[in-house]
């Protein structure tokens, strides 16, 4: 079981979960099924994954499911030998980079809290010093138990994270508190925990914006631009994913990463309050959301009627620029500044020119007349400008890939001291 080397994984470059070993503990639950779409999601995302099942769990789901998902033969018996390994549990609690238990039963969280080891998951548990996330699965009675809720809280104080579990309806049919946290959240959340550990921007902040703000006509009308907030948010998912303290500032709603702070907003003056609120202890600001540049001088305070306006011509007044009028310093040191460019004509030129009137160290420009990068689609080519009169045109890639050539260049800016050091 020799690990791939880092061009043969699946996933994406920047990935927390590409290359890293994560070992898998499953116990008895009816949720066990959703265990298999965890350690599917973590394969595809490039994670090296070990299973370790209860006795119990292979009730439910079979050793076999998991050994065709991971190409890796489950830990299960541990009185048989498995692989070359003379202590098989000691050498997988070593070489784990995470431990995530989904589903954690009752009596899974029990045999951990007090130290009993007699199967795989809890003897793993108790053997290594990764991470431990525990992802719990039980009917609501069984979770709010006072024995449960006590070896919760001492796991808890232990340093182990608990995903969910989620309220909603239960295998018993009843409507409570003990779903099996989304597969795909699990995942996400494993994600976030490893960046936590390992990223190269672990106690940054970094302020994101991502959309396009809503300037009220009255109270059913605005007017807005294109800007869907997708490269905002993969910013800060990249972010995220390097282990920086993340907050988007955002006037859509998409899907929010795990550990990923949002703050939602839609008027130019609600995004410049909290920019300025949020950048106050930050160590970055990227500015990728389309701040409107005009607003209607007053916004009727009820629905203008159609018959009883005509032709309407509506003033529209100059909004203040949101990252030129963000200061350079925060309680951190230096705030560094990165604007956006969004342009349909003479890019490079309006992006220089603009680079110097926001106090920005760099501007990402892209142009948005191009129908395969740029508003609404999963991809962008960007040329970034710094202001040493720099310039880099970078190919296509996804918003992604975007975010993370950002970050790499934005790290030698970062020089205030980590808080703490
Ligand atoms: C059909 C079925 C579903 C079960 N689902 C759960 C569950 O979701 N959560 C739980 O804590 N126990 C559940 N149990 C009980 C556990 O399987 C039982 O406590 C077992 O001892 C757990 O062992 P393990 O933690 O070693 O896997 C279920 C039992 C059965 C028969």
């Amino acid at each position: 079981m020799t690990a791939p080397s880092a061009s043969d994984l699946p996933g994406r470059p920047g990935d927390p979960l590409r290359g890293a070993h994560v070992v898998v503990g499953v116990s008895g639950s009816i949720s066990c099924y959703k265990a298999v779409e965890v350690v599917s999601r973590l394969v595809q995302a490039g994670a090296i994954v070990d299973v370790a099942l209860t006795g119990h769990a292979a009730e439910f789901v079979t050793p076999l499911t998991f050994r065709s998902i991971t190409a890796r033969q489950p830990y299960l018996d541990m009185w048989s030998a498995h692989g070359d390994a003379g202590e098989p549990h000691v050498e997988l609690a070593r070489r784990a980079d995470l431990m995530l238990i989904a589903p954690a039963t009752a009596s899974t969280l029990g045999r951990i809290t007090h130290g009993l080891a007699d199967d795989f998951v809890s003897l793993t548990a108790l053997a290594t010093t990764a991470p431990l996330l525990i992802a719990p699965a039980m009917d609501a009675q069984m979770w709010e138990h006072a024995a449960t809720q006590a070896n919760v809280a001492t796991l808890r104080e232990r340093g182990a994270q608990f995903l969910g579990p989620l309220a909603g309806r239960l295998a018993s049919g009843r409507v409570g508190m003990g779903r099996l946290m989304e597969p795909e959240q699990i995942v996400d959340a494993a994600r976030a925990r490893l960046g936590r550990e390992r990223g190269d921007l672990v106690g940054r902040r970094v302020v994101v914006t991502a959309g396009g703000n809503r300037e009220a006509i009255d109270p059913v009308r605005y007017i807005g631009n294109r800007s869907s907030g997708k490269m905002g948010y993969a910013i800060a998912e990249a972010a995220r994913d390097r282990g920086a303290d993340t907050v988007v500032i955002s006037t859509v709603s998409l899907p929010v990463p795990s550990g990923v702070r949002v703050v939602a907003v839609e008027s130019h003056a609600q995004m410049m309050d909290a920019v300025m609120r949020e950048c106050a202890e930050a160590d970055a600001l990227v500015m990728a959301g389309a701040v409107a540049d005009y607003r209607p001088a007053t916004a009727a305070d009820h629905k203008i009627k159609r018959e009883a306006a005509g032709d309407i011509v509506i003033p529209l007044v100059e909004n203040a620029d949101i990252i030129a009028s963000t200061p350079t310093t925060s309680s951190r040191g230096t705030l560094v500044k990165i604007a956006f460019a969004a342009e349909t004509d003479d890019l490079i030129s309006n992006a220089v020119s603009k680079l110097k009137k926001k106090g920005a160290r760099m501007i990402v420009a892209n142009d948005v007349s191009a129908t395969d990068a740029g508003f609404g689609v999963d991809d962008n080519r960007v040329t970034i400008l710094n202001d040493e009169g720099a310039r880099e045109d970078l190919p296509l890639m996804t918003k992604y890939a975007v975010g993370h050539a950002i970050l790499d260049r934005l790290r030698p800016y970062l020089q205030n001291p980590l808080p703490g050091a």
